[in-house]
Order: C-alpha cells, then sequence, then structure tokens
C-alpha cells in the first residue's frame, strides 16, 4: 500500500488588528491632549472630523492617485505635507515624522501632528471631510452621552 503524503497548506493569517476607538473614547483622549478648544476648535468637531475621516480606525490609509500622496491614521493626515512616507513627489513633512506613526494604536503623535495642522492658516478646513461634514453644523450628537 503506498503512503500518501498529504501536503497540507498551513493559510496563516496574519491579521494586522487595527485599532478602532469608541467615539466617546476617542472625545476623552483628545480632551486630555488640550484637544477641547485649541485654536478656537470645539472637541465636537474633532470627533466629527475623525468620524468621517476614518470612523475613528488609527489603520485607515487612503491614496490619493493625482498628487500620489496618502492619508493616514484616525486623522487621514496627508503625506505630501505632514509625513514623510519615503514615496509622495514633493513631500514637506511638516510634523517631522514617518507616517507610519500615525497609524499607531497610541494616537499621541497623530493628535500632535493634527495640531501642527490646525497651526496653519487655513485651520482646520485642511480636512476635506470636515468641510463636507461638520463645517456649519449642529455637532452637539458628536460627543453626546460622552463622560468627559
Ligand atoms: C443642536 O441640537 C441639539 C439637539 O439635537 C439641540 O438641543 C441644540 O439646541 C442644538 N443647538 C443649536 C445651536 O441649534
Amino acid at each position: 500500500m503506498k503512503a500518501f503524503l498529504t501536503l497540507g497548506f498551513l493559510l496563516l493569517s496574519v491579521t494586522v488588528q487595527a485599532k478602532v476607538y469608541s467615539r466617546c473614547e476617542f472625545a476623552r483622549i483628545l480632551k486630555r491632549h488640550g484637544m477641547d478648544g485649541y485654536r478656537g476648535i470645539s472637541l465636537a468637531n474633532w470627533v466629527c472630523l475623525a468620524q468621517h475621516e476614518s470612523g475613528f480606525n488609527t489603520k485607515a490609509t487612503n491614496y490619493n492617485p493625482g498628487p500620489r500622496s496618502t492619508d493616514y491614521g484616525i486623522f487621514q493626515i496627508n503625506s505630501k505635507y505632514w509625513c514623510n512616507n519615503g514615496k509622495t513627489p514633493g513631500a514637506v513633512n511638516a510634523c517631522g515624522i514617518p507616517c507610519s506613526v500615525l497609524l499607531q494604536d497610541d494616537i499621541t503623535q497623530a493628535i500632535k501632528c493634527a495640531k501642527r495642522v490646525v497651526r496653519d492658516p487655513q485651520g482646520i478646513r485642511a480636512w476635506v471631510a470636515w468641510r463636507s461634514y461638520c463645517q456649519n453644523r449642529n455637532l452637539s450628537q458628536y460627543v453626546r452621552g460622552c463622560r468627559l
């Protein structure tokens, strides 16, 4: 009788776990980092912005084919101006960081860079999602029910 050697394929599913914050958890962390009222921007504006940019997902990335840049992390910060991913033409890296740090579970660096973004004259208008979903809206729902 012939022995069969069964070759088993081990499908190693290496799932990179993304940390997805809850709305109120995110709001609390922002507040702890002095984001409520930073440059006159209320907590609800930051929460609205992050909800529509990333759904509070720290691992969110989106490629922009035109400028060949990528948006990173919970605030979807762009590699053309703010961080270095080593492949964006004419990149500036104004936050002085590798883009990969914007994908960490710990959002300290992302918050620091978001503050840098709004210190520029355009402020929070830098974010398309903010202009589309948050500007001139009643944002009270974004921090409703949160223990801050
Ligand atoms: C915003 O909406 C909440 C409830 O949805 C309401 O209580 C509040 O008065 C509204 N604020 C303004 C400025 O309209």
